[in-house]
């Protein structure tokens, strides 16, 4: 099987061509394609003759989206269309990866894959305008929701509290979002197998368990042996440019039917401590 991975050069981009053996990837970064240029992303895919494609690219950035929405729905939702109309056209079967910033937080229970959407930010409905895309554009797609990703490749929310932690006496973390942080070599890992079944439709694949943004901060600190101080604060004492949701936990009940189980965020966290570890990036 040949996959083509968009986004290669990504947090979880990287992590991708790691659980992939060398000679089943083509591993594609926007120097290859931008994919807002369906003449390139057409020519890379022709090139790749690709069995599945792997959409990973995208415009991540939640608050610089709020500044930037042309460049939001540039990036994720045309560049997902002519990425989706050109594995169409080679017969490529397409796995692209969404967001829980399509819910608006309102639910009192995880979000099933078909519950309705409600993005509260430009960045939660270019991500919607791509999943629409890929299911206009497709007979056979995979769309994987995932959430507050982490990983040792680029820089990320635990990277960014532990230099906080190292440069500042106190840390004020968001206590009033709760999601399911994940660590991208788990999603990597089970990202395989709704592809080895031939899948088709939307599966959330996140870390168990959920928590807030400050609890979160408290593990990684408690973890890594930090003794800075951190306090919790509101979303309003954050003032952030782009809203978001309240409660983003997705349902892990669609995985479980591929063979899909993932560890407790917790034990992620020691995993990625860890591999922080051993890259000399953590002392
Ligand atoms: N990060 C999170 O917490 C999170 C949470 C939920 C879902 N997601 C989703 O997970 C996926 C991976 O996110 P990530 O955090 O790994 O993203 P990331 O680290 O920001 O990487 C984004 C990738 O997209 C590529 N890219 C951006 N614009 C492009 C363009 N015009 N043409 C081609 N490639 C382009 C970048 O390539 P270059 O480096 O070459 O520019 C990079 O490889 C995304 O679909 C994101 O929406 C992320």
């Amino acid at each position: 099987m040949r996959i083509l991975i968009i986004g290669a050069s990504g947090l979880l981009g990287n992590d991708l061509l790691g659980e992939w053996g060398r000679n089943e990837i083509i591993p594609a970064t926007s120097r290859d394609a931008d994919i807002r240029d369906i003449a390139q992303v057409r020519q890379l895919v022709t090139h790749a003759r690709p069995d599945w494609i792997i959409l990973a690219a995208a415009y991540s950035d939640v608050d610089g989206g709020e500044r930037n929405p042309e460049l939001a729905f540039a990036v994720n939702r045309d560049g997902t269309k002519n990425v989706a109309i050109a594995a169409n056209e080679h017969g490529a079967k397409l796995l692209y990866i969404s967001t829980d910033y399509l819910f608006d937080g309102t639910s009192n229970r995880p979000y099933e894959p078909d519950d309705p959407i409600h993005p509260l930010n430009v960045y939660g409905m270019s991500k919607a305008a791509g999943e629409l895309a890929v299911r206009e554009q497709m007979k056979q797609w995979v769309v994987v929701r995932t959430s507050w990703l982490f990983g040792a490749s680029r820089t990320c929310f635990p990277e960014k509290i532990l230099t906080a932690a190292d440069t500042q006496s106190e840390l004020r973390v968001v206590d009033d979002q709760v999601g399911s942080p994940t660590y991208t070599r788990d999603l990597a890992v089970a990202i395989r197998k709704p592809i080895q079944a031939d899948a088709h439709g939307v599966l959330n694949i996140t870390n168990t368990g959920s928590c807030s943004w400050f609890e979160f901060a408290r593990e990684i600190l408690h973890k890594a042996g930090r003794r800075t101080p951190v306090f919790p604060i509101t979303t309003a004492d954050a003032a952030r440019p782009a809203r978001r949701p309240a409660y983003s936990v997705l349902s892990p009940a669609a995985p479980a039917a591929y063979g899909i189980t993932l560890r407790s965020w917790h034990d992620a966290l020691d995993a990625y401590l860890a591999e922080l570890r051993q890259k000399g990036k953590l002392r």
